[in-house]
């Protein structure tokens, strides 16, 4: 596959959705669905970091996913400790840095370890970013920010008047995070669902119906094609 793209984002973020209608289609268990994912995370981190891609940001495991039947979060849990166990194959070869934001604190302490020895393990690669979003919610992140600035003008060490929008992003969960250029979302919904809220100011947008364990490199090319021909303003007039 060779294809050269005029623009490329630097920052991609994707709701990956559509795991369970996957399986429903096929008559299996919705945890089908998911591990059916977890290939298409490997195949699609591959990709983006072959591209040149300098992160990628997939949401793992949202706040409100913790309302799911626990038997499919442990599922999940699961899944995600073996894919971080496998994965870093794939993250070392590639010069991949691992990286994750949210409430990473109420994850199982098995995964929270894997996830410890992945970052550190890759933390001196200089490749694409991969980073998780795991029991993370916008909403959430945004809280934690305005708690952290206003610890700090409680403390004498900054005025109200030194906050802006610099302050705020770099006090966001990872601070120096690229600017969001574009986010994909499978399986069809027009929704944001709580993700990446501050980030997403000036993100364009590409929804498509694909099933995430369908999505693949031609489906990201398809994406990437159209980000390319679209006029970024940024509120401007050009
Ligand atoms: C949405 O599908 C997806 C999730 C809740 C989590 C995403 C998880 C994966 C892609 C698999 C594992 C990921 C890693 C990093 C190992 P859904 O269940 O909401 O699908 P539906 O809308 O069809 O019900």
């Amino acid at each position: 596959m060779d294809l050269t793209f005029r623009q490329l984002p630097r920052h991609i973020a994707i709701i990956m959705d559509g795991n369970g209608r996957w399986a429903k289609q096929k008559n299996k268990p919705r945890i089908w669905g998911h591990k059916a994912g977890a290939t298409t995370v490997d195949i699609i981190t591959k990709e983006c970091s072959r591209l040149g891609i300098q992160q990628l940001t997939l949401y793992a495991f949202s706040h409100e996913n913790w309302q799911r039947p626990k038997e499919e979060i442990d599922y999940l849990m699961t899944l995600l400790r073996r894919f971080l166990i496998k994965e870093r194959k794939t993250i070392m070869e590639n010069n991949i840095r691992f990286n994750t934001i949210g409430h990473i604190h109420r994850l199982p302490k098995t995964v929270i370890d894997e996830l410890d020895k992945t970052k550190e393990m890759s933390a001196k690669n200089t490749g694409m970013t991969l980073c998780l979003a795991l029991s993370y919610g916008g909403r959430m992140e945004i809280v934690d920010v305005v708690k952290k600035i206003a610890q700090r003008v409680a403390q004498g060490e900054i005025q109200i008047d030194d906050i802006n929008e610099e302050m705020c992003s770099q006090s966001m969960y990872q601070p120096g995070m690229p600017d969001l250029d574009l986010l994909i979302r499978t399986g069809g919904e027009m929704r944001i669902s709580n993700f990446l809220l501050w980030q997403l100011s000036y993100s364009e947008l590409w929804i498509t119906p694909t099933l995430w364990p369908d999505f693949n490199e031609q489906e990201l090319h398809k994406a990437l094609e159209d980000f390319e021909k679209r006029e970024r303003r940024f509120g401007k007039v050009l």
